[in-house]
């Protein structure tokens, strides 16, 4: 975990990682801690393109998938008392969690490669990235260029070895004891 200073009124959550570091699956389960509504920016953008994500790839591009992507995450940060799980490319254009709201808790899942390849391989069809034929050499330098930006993140918390509602406890508690108790309904 870092230690850096969190604002006292979090009031929304922004989950950032690789693919598979459990990102969905912590989202969900913090956000029923708290009482706040969970959103997951891949389903919100299939929704809005009424299209699996690996057919945007193929369709449109990733540059439209991106597009996209920011306007939907951008969409959800209006809304407070919210978890929002983000995917693995959301936040690496320059400035991305720079400028959340300052109300906004940003964490960093991080866990070995190897972890988060075994976990996102399961799924890979909302993985179009993970799709090249060198996975491993491919996904290890998106990571290395991605991680600087990850890094931003006021919170970083090592998932490996954890369960993902060890994981959703921790920020929860670690959101309890900055924010007034009357704010959360943490369960
Ligand atoms: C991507 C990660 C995926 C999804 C898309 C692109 C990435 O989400 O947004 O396949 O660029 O890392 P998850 O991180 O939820 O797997």
């Amino acid at each position: 975990m870092s230690n850096v200073a969190l604002d006292p009124s979090v009031d929304r959550v922004v989950l950032i990682g690789f693919m598979g570091a459990g990102k969905t699956t912590v989202g969900r389960l913090l956000a029923d801690r708290l009482g706040w509504t969970f959103l997951d920016t891949d389903a919100l953008v299939e929704e809005r393109l009424n299209l699996p994500v690996d057919v945007v790839f193929a369709q449109h591009g990733e540059g439209v998938f991106r597009q996209v992507e920011q306007a939907v995450v951008a969409e959800a940060l209006t809304e407070t008392e919210t978890v929002v799980s983000t995917g693995g490319g959301w936040p690496e254009p320059v400035g991305t969690i720079e400028s959340l709201p300052p109300t906004a808790l940003s964490v960093w899942l991080q866990a070995p490669l190897e972890q988060l390849l075994e976990r996102a391989r399961a799924q890979t069809n909302s993985r179009p990235l993970l799709d090249a034929e060198d996975l491993v050499g491919g996904a290890r330098s998106l990571l290395e260029r991605r991680a600087p930006r990850y890094a931003r993140a006021k919170m970083h918390l090592k998932t490996d070895g954890k369960d993902p509602a060890t994981v959703a406890d921790a920020i929860a508690r670690r959101i309890r004891d900055q924010a007034p108790s009357e704010r959360l309904k943490i369960t």
